[in-house]
């Protein structure tokens, strides 16, 4: 890893306010955002589409090792298509945590996400950052809240008028499969600092995790420099 490249790692369950931190302090830093939840989301609509069913780990692999995936300007490429709101649909969130438990695809997307990280800084958001992807970064978060809270945050954002019982059960069922799969299961890792957000304001997370990115670093910059 070249020295002056910093990783902050953002690890945590679906709801924990992951994403939103993530590029705010992205841009506070100057760091590239990287969602790479957005990344087993592509592969997982790829699959969907080609009607590849989610229990053929061999296709699966294979997809996640040709799927072209670009993250730019916010936006989410699949092969070239613009991909971003599709992914957010429900039925890809339950697909995304079905295709992430194939060891192939995680294999395959790992060089992918250490890739997006090897020009520059980043904020790199997921499940399995601080453990696996940048066991070495410099920063690591484990963010988390109480399950409603959670349920309650991704209601909101999914704007739907659907029963908020079944949005927290569907949610509920792929923190288990999240938490509970034989490869990189989503963990705190030992060295990860533990962010409740329930009850707190964006402002209040946002600070403080910017209070361990200073603290771990001088301040933004890697240690030395
Ligand atoms: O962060 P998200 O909810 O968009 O992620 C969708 C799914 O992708 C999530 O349920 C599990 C999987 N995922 C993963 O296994 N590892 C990551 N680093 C990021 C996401």
């Amino acid at each position: 890893m070249s020295e002056k490249r910093i990783i902050v790692a953002i690890d945590g369950p679906a709801g924990a306010g992951k994403s939103t931190l993530a590029k705010r302090i992205a841009e506070r830093l100057g760091f590239v955002h990287i969602n790479t939840g957005a990344i087993y989301r592509a592969v997982a609509l790829w699959a969907l589409r080609l009607n590849v069913s989610l229990e053929d780990m061999y296709r699966l692999e294979q997809l996640a090792k040709e799927a072209r995936i670009q993250l730019t300007g916010g936006r989410v490429l699949l092969n070239g298509e613009d991909v971003t709101d599709e992914i957010r649909e429900p039925r890809v969130s339950q697909a995304a945590s079905r295709v992430s438990m194939v060891p192939g695809v995680r294999q395959a997307l790992l060089s992918v996400q250490r890739g997006m990280a090897e020009e520059s800084s980043v904020v790199m958001e997921g499940r399995d950052i601080g453990s696996v992807v940048f066991p070495e970064a410099q920063v690591k978060i484990f963010l988390d809240a109480e399950p409603a809270e959670r349920a309650r945050r991704r209601a909101l954002e999914l704007q739907e008028q659907r029963d908020f019982t079944a949005i927290a059960g569907e949610m509920q069922a792929r923190d288990e499969r999240d938490r509970r799969r034989a490869e990189a299961p989503l963990v705190q890792a030992p060295d990860a600092e533990l962010i409740d957000t329930t009850g707190l304001s964006l402002e209040q997370v946002e600070e403080a995790v910017l209070r361990v990115v200073r603290a771990r670093t001088s301040n933004g910059r890697a240690a030395g420099h």
